[in-house]
């Protein structure tokens, strides 16, 4: 069975440092052997949840393809920017579209039994560990299985070269390790479908 993983940042800032981090990420995956898909926001524009629309209008198209994304792979690996000590709006606007189930969907078929693996960095010390407790605290509760390890990496003006590899190979093996784990995790995974 190919393992699929979809990597995605919770920024879509041009530059982002979670996007460069979040692809270190699944080099380590894709190490393990793990088929990567890097999410581009650009494609999935979605508006702000709000359950009038929903109800006027179902789903826009970016939200059924963004589900759809989600389903068709087993597991995620995501790296998230923390603002003001959470995930970004970004990111959980999308979490929330892609919670509400379609016509004849089973609950939480986006999320539940996916495997995870988080990190996130931030020009601070910290990293962003702050935002790390609240996505990981969702994601669980939305039925994901979320690796205990994670890597909130600080200084993120430091970490990666002009061509957006990260410079220390130390911390880079720590990024590679969480896709690595995650994608190891998902082998042995019994309830890893599609
Ligand atoms: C609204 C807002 C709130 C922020 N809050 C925090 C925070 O609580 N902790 C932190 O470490 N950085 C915070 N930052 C700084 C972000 O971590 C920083 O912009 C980061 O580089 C964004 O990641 P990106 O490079 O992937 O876009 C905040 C930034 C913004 C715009």
């Amino acid at each position: 069975m190919t393992i699929k993983i979809l990597a995605l940042s919770g920024s879509q800032r041009a530059g982002s440092s979670n996007s460069l981090l979040v692809r270190a990420a699944a080099a380590g995956a894709e190490a393990e052997g793990a088929h990567i898909t890097v999410l581009d926001w650009a494609a999935y524009d979605m508006p702000l949840y709000d359950p009038d629309r929903e109800k006027a209008e179902g789903f826009p198209d970016a939200v059924l393809r963004f589900k759809a994304l989600l389903r068709a792979h087993q597991g995620f690996l995501i790296a998230s920017p923390e603002y003001n000590g959470s995930l970004t709006p970004l990111l959980k606007n999308a979490i929330d579209w892609a919670s509400r189930p379609a016509a004849g969907e089973p609950p939480m078929a986006c999320y539940k039994h996916k495997v995870i693996g988080l990190l996130s960095t931030s020009p601070g010390v910290f990293g962003g560990v702050t935002g790390l407790v609240h996505l990981r605290a969702i994601l669980s509760r939305l039925g994901s299985f979320v690796i205990p390890e994670q890597y909130p990496v600080g200084e993120a003006g430091k970490l990666f070269d002009e061509s957006g590899a990260m410079r220390d190979p130390k911390l880079r093996a720590i990024a590679e390790g969480i896709g690595a784990r995650t994608a190891k995790v998902l082998k042995h995974w019994p309830d890893a479908t599609p």
